[in-house]
């Protein structure tokens, strides 16, 4: 495996690989590798001839107060696994060469990225579209991967791809979980022994809402009573958002049909989880 850091190299190595007429994946992230990270860059190698995984604690997504400091950070470890997933080239661009002094271009995806996480978390998704716009003009990349988690990160970015006519193929991943069902997270490391049971009402609340869609139930507001109680059953939770939203406009919905995303953010002691499933009228 190859470890660029250079801004020069890094789209060098692109076009030497597409002039072969290779083709390249990318996967950005934010490194402390867990089985999502994993699974995304195994899926890159199906699905192209080279995978570029990006490695960079962006700080321009993280709000003020925000975890950029004590973002748990690897590069080791991280590196290992790459190694052994299989993975081409590690990319790890220095903050001074992404963002110079003089910086002052930003991206920013207006519609979708209003409710949800860009209304808890404001700047966060301009600070994503940003960077990813910033990889893939320097990793060229013909397909990009992202894990379908983020719900709201991967139509940001699909929106960003369409209206700047990247030629590039974003595709979503479905999450990765725990045994348990809790999605892997890099800040999963920051939950406690009794946090680590009240995350896992995240996914009781998702499991339990597909299942009543299953059954029939089409009102959102009734679905979203039943994920709150399952939710708020830990006194330690604190909801900062429950919806049912439109899968591609992330509006909400009053009635699923026939489809609809649960779209969960809470704070379980000091940690912000997020999590989301799709639910399905039968
Ligand atoms: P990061 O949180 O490191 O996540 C990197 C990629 O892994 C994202 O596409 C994310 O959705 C995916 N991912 C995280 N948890 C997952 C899980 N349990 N199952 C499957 N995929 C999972 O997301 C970011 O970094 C940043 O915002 C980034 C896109 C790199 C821009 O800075």
């Amino acid at each position: 495996m190859e470890i660029i850091q250079d801004l020069k190299v890094m789209p060098h190595w692109a076009d030497t690989q597409r002039l072969a007429g290779r083709t390249i994946a990318l996967v950005p992230t934010m490194g402390f590798f867990h089985s999502g990270h994993i699974d995304l860059m195994n899926h890159g190698r199906e699905m192209a001839d080279r995978v570029v995984v990006s490695l960079f604690v962006n700080p321009l997504q993280f709000g003020a107060g925000e975890d950029f400091e004590k973002y748990p950070r690897d590069f080791e470890r991280d590196r290992q696994l790459a190694e052994e997933a299989g993975v081409d080239v590690l990319f790890i661009p220095r903050h001074e060469d992404l963002y110079p002094k003089d910086y002052q271009t930003y991206i920013s995806v207006e519609r979708v990225t209003q409710g949800l996480c860009g209304a808890s978390r404001p700047g966060h998704f301009r600070g994503v579209a940003t960077i990813v716009c910033k990889l893939f003009q320097l990793v060229k990349p013909h397909k990009a991967i992202f894990g379908l988690k983020d719900y709201q990160q991967v139509i940001t970015i699909k929106q960003m791809v369409l209206d700047l006519n990247m030629d590039v193929e974003v595709i979503g991943r479905p999450t990765v979980r725990e045994a348990d069902g809790l999605a892997l997270s890099s800040r999963n490391v920051y939950l406690s022994a009794e946090d680590r049971k009240a995350a896992l009402s995240l996914f009781e609340s998702l499991t339990v809402a597909q299942d009543r869609c299953r059954q029939g139930e089409w009102e959102a507001g009734s679905i979203l009573a039943e994920a709150t109680r399952i939710l708020t059953r830990h006194p330690g939770n604190r909801i900062d958002y429950a919806k049912i939203v439109d899968p591609h406009t992330l509006k909400d919905l009053e009635t699923i049909n026939p489809r609809g995303i649960l779209v969960l953010a809470v704070r379980v002691g000091q940690t912000r989880l997020i999590d989301n499933g799709l639910l399905e009228v039968n």
